[in-house]
């Protein structure tokens, strides 16, 4: 019996960045606005599955997918096929103007999809930021009222309406006031960093006691509250898990107020966190809530999915262009397919895994490592200068992300000390063992150098 095909790992064949590598970088910092935030000087060719090649022919194991959206990974064949069966039929019409059967065929699929049994309607855009502000305009447009509830260290994306809820690094607002909606902003349940100095033990949900006793008392009369904004597990303020009680506490407090619950699922939906959506977790069954980054495969796509009857508005009243591009529905439909088909099953299962693992490195760097959380391959690794004093490392945090690329895993930061995991949704046991290799390698470099 033939041995098993060795599994392709990380390997360099120049210095990274290489010479093509500082070419491009040469180029974009010359051309393209620097307004990116580029972690380290990586610069692709192409991929396949969760491996990517840089234009000097290294190759690294891709721990990040574009930011949560490669979830079935880089040029999946099956993807590619149906977008190239779709290019060759039509590649554009305007979906505000004439009728073509992927919007209805890839809405109803949401509407199945969709966490409870409302019936749906679906708006399609191009990407998180335009899908968030389809639920703000909705909500808007059904309550008739302007005013709504955000969360610090929410990222909601950087367009001027939904820049309005997004608080998680000043750096996004810096130079762009005054904001247009007018958000009320509450600490996220982040029973971490509890902002009201309690411990998982004492919770009396006091963070959805100071919506109800101070924020609708005061300065949102919940008459006037459109909807509270909520990613259901906080992506770029950290990767954080809210508790139950708090989910539970601010579901009904929406339900006796008569507010609407929006949940952001943009970079924790479609399979990601080992459920369809992360709302799913939680048994959240919110009124509105937005997708995009991994429902096509890295296509440009996004929707806005409401209750039915919240999405009753004019004709006129809200388009796109791009929205609902029929190669990226095509995608999107194949993606689902290959989701249900096993990859939502993986990301549960894998995620285990890693995180078992970051849980022994936690162990091993027990002085730094204040927490390890997450669902499915949504997951977070928190390091501390001290564990008892809690101060965050961003500095250190960015250094072991570098050093991570300097032996060929990709992965970035989010929230102020935290490392993010989000990797395509086909990884297996040997790339979470090679990843967490390269972690503790680098965390060695960093925090015992
Ligand atoms: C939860 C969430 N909402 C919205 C966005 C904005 O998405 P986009 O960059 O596609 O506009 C992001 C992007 O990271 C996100 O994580």
């Amino acid at each position: 019996m033939s041995s098993p095909t060795p599994k392709q790992r990380p390997k360099f064949v120049t210095e990274v960045p290489g010479p093509e590598a500082r070419r491009v970088i040469a180029d974009d910092e010359r051309w393209v606005s620097q307004s990116y935030t580029r972690p380290y000087p990586f610069v692709v060719k192409r991929g396949s599955g969760a491996m990517l090649e840089d234009v000097d022919g290294n190759t690294f194991l891709d721990f990040n997918a574009g930011v949560a959206v490669c979830s079935t990974g880089h040029s999946h064949p099956e993807v590619v096929e149906a977008i190239k069966k779709q290019a060759d039929e039509f590649l554009h019409i305007c979906a505000a103007d004439y009728y073509y059967p992927h919007l209805p065929a890839l809405a109803s699929k949401l509407e199945e999809l969709a966490p409870g049994d409302h019936e749906r309607r679906v708006h399609f855009g191009n990407s998180g930021a335009e899908a968030v502000e389809g639920c703000a305009k909705a909500a808007i447009y059904a309550t008739g009222r302007n005013k709504f509830i955000g969360f610090y260290s929410a990222f909601h994306g950087r367009t001027f309406g939904a820049l309005s809820f997004t608080t998680s690094k000043n750096v996004q607002r810096r130079g762009f006031g005054p904001q247009v909606l007018d958000v009320t902003h509450v600490p996220y349940p982040n029973c971490l960093r509890c902002p009201f100095g309690k411990k998982v033990e004492t919770c009396n949900v006091e963070c959805v006691k100071f919506i109800r006793d101070t924020v609708l008392e005061t300065s949102v009369p919940a008459e006037d509250c459109a909807a509270i904004m909520m990613e259901p597990i906080q992506g770029e303020g950290g990767y954080i898990v809210p508790p139950q009680k708090a989910v539970d506490a601010l579901a009904e407090l929406a339900h006796e107020k008569n507010i609407l619950i929006i949940c952001d699922e943009v970079q924790s939906g479609m399979g990601r966190t080992g459920k369809m959506w992360a709302s799913d977790h939680f048994g959240l069954v919110p009124d509105l809530f937005s997708t995009a980054k991994g429902i096509a495969s890295g296509m440009p796509l996004s929707a806005t999915v409401a209750r039915k009857d919240l999405m009753n508005w004019h004709v006129g009243a809200h388009a796109s262009t791009f929205g609902g591009n029929p190669v990226a529905i095509a995608a999107a439909l194949k993606t689902i397919e290959l989701l249900e088909g096993g990859l939502i099953e993986n990301a549960a299962k894998q995620g285990e895994y890693l995180m078992e693992g970051l849980r022994r490195l936690q162990a091993k760097y027990s002085d730094h490592v204040i927490d390890v959380r997450g669902r499915g391959l949504m997951v977070g690794m928190e390091i501390v200068k001290t564990i008892d004093g809690m101060e965050p490392i961003p500095h250190e945090r960015d250094r072991i992300v570098e050093e991570a690329f300097r032996r060929g895993l990709l992965i970035i930061s989010c929230g102020s000390s935290s490392i993010r995991f989000s990797p395509p949704l086909v990884i297996d046991h040997d790339d979470v063992d090679f990843a967490l290799e390269v972690v503790d390698a680098s965390m060695a470099a960093v925090l015992n150098g």
